[in-house]
C-alpha cells in the first residue's frame, strides 16, 4: 500500500496530509486518511477546492452522513450546511470562545465527525483552535489520570457556548430548541489512545468522583493551555476533519469580513 506523506501540526496536533488530490478517491487513500485521523485526531489537508459532488462523495468514505437541522443545506445537497458570516455580523462566531465537542450533549448516537471546507476565506483572521485531548489526557498527573478514570460527565445543549447558536437561530428565524442532555466517560478510547472529552462548551457537571467542581475547573483549564493547542490557519479550498472524541475545537474571533464554509456531520 502506497503511504501518504504526513506533516504534523504544531505542538503535535492533528496531522496536515500531503500531496492527495481528493477529486480522485480511491480506496487506498480514503483507508489511510481515517488511520491518520484516527490516530491524530484531525486531518488538514490543503487546497482542494471539490465541488460539492466531490465533497459529499468524500465525506461518505468516512461514515454515514448526518442533517443538521439547525443550520441551511445547500440546494441539491442537503449534508452540505452552508456557515456564513457576513461583514456586517457583530454576534460571536458560531462555535466561538469555548472549545467544545460538537453535539456532545447528544447521547449514543451522536455524529463523531466533522469536516469544514473553506469556501470564503478572509485575510489574516478566522484560523479554527484544536485542542488535543489525546496529548491533554497523556500530561495529566497520574493521580490525575487515577481519579477521573469512572468519572462521567453531563453535557448539555445551554451550556456556555449556546449563546453562539442561539444567535445563529434567531438570525434564521428558528425557535430554539429544547434543551438536551446527554451523560459520556469524560475518559475516552480512540484506537488504543485515551483520550479527554470534557468539550468545556457543554459541561455541567462531572459525576462519579469526590471533587467533581474542582476537577471540572482544572480540566478546563488544562485543555486551554497552550502546549496542546494549534490555531489553523485557512487557505481557500483547504478541507479540516475532526473526530470529536479526541480533539477540541472552537472558532476564533471574526470581525468586518465575510467567510464561507461548507460544512459536513458524520456518524
Ligand atoms: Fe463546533
Amino acid at each position: 500500500m502506497n503511504s501518504i506523506s504526513i506533516t504534523l501540526g504544531k505542538n503535535n496536533v492533528g496531522a496536515y496530509i500531503n500531496d492527495v488530490n481528493l477529486n480522485s478517491l480511491n480506496k487506498n487513500i480514503t483507508v489511510q486518511i481515517k488511520s491518520i485521523l484516527d490516530n491524530y485526531g484531525v486531518v488538514f489537508i490543503k487546497e482542494q477546492n471539490l465541488n460539492s459532488n466531490a465533497y459529499q462523495n468524500f465525506a461518505k468514505c468516512i461514515g454515514e452522513l448526518v442533517e443538521y437541522p439547525r443550520l441551511k443545506g445547500l440546494e441539491n445537497f442537503p449534508y452540505i450546511n452552508v456557515l456564513e458570516r457576513k461583514p456586517s455580523d457583530k454576534s460571536l462566531a458560531f462555535g466561538g470562545s469555548w472549545l467544545h465537542q460538537d453535539t456532545s450533549y447528544l447521547k449514543k448516537d451522536r455524529p463523531r465527525y466533522t469536516m469544514l471546507m473553506g469556501i470564503e476565506i478572509p485575510e489574516g483572521q478566522g484560523n479554527t483552535i484544536f485542542s488535543s485531548g489525546f496529548n491533554a489526557y497523556n500530561k495529566l498527573p497520574d493521580e490525575v489520570k487515577q481519579k477521573i478514570k469512572n468519572a462521567i460527565g453531563v453535557f448539555s445543549s445551554a451550556g456556555p457556548i449556546s449563546k453562539t447558536r442561539i444567535e445563529l437561530e434567531k438570525r434564521a428565524g428558528i425557535q430554539s430548541a429544547k434543551v438536551l442532555e446527554a451523560e459520556h466517560p469524560i475518559v475516552q478510547e480512540v484506537n488504543g489512545q485515551k483520550t479527554l472529552y470534557v468539550s468545556p462548551g457543554h459541561l455541567m457537571k462531572i459525576k462519579n468522583i469526590d471533587d467533581g467542581e474542582k476537577i471540572k475547573n482544572f480540566l478546563i483549564e488544562h485543555v486551554n493551555k497552550e502546549e496542546f493547542i494549534f490555531s489553523y490557519k485557512w487557505s481557500k479550498g483547504d478541507l479540516v476533519l475532526w473526530d470529536n472524541l479526541s480533539v477540541m475545537h472552537k472558532a476564533s474571533e471574526i470581525k468586518n469580513c465575510s467567510r464561507i464554509m461548507h460544512r459536513i456531520t458524520i456518524k
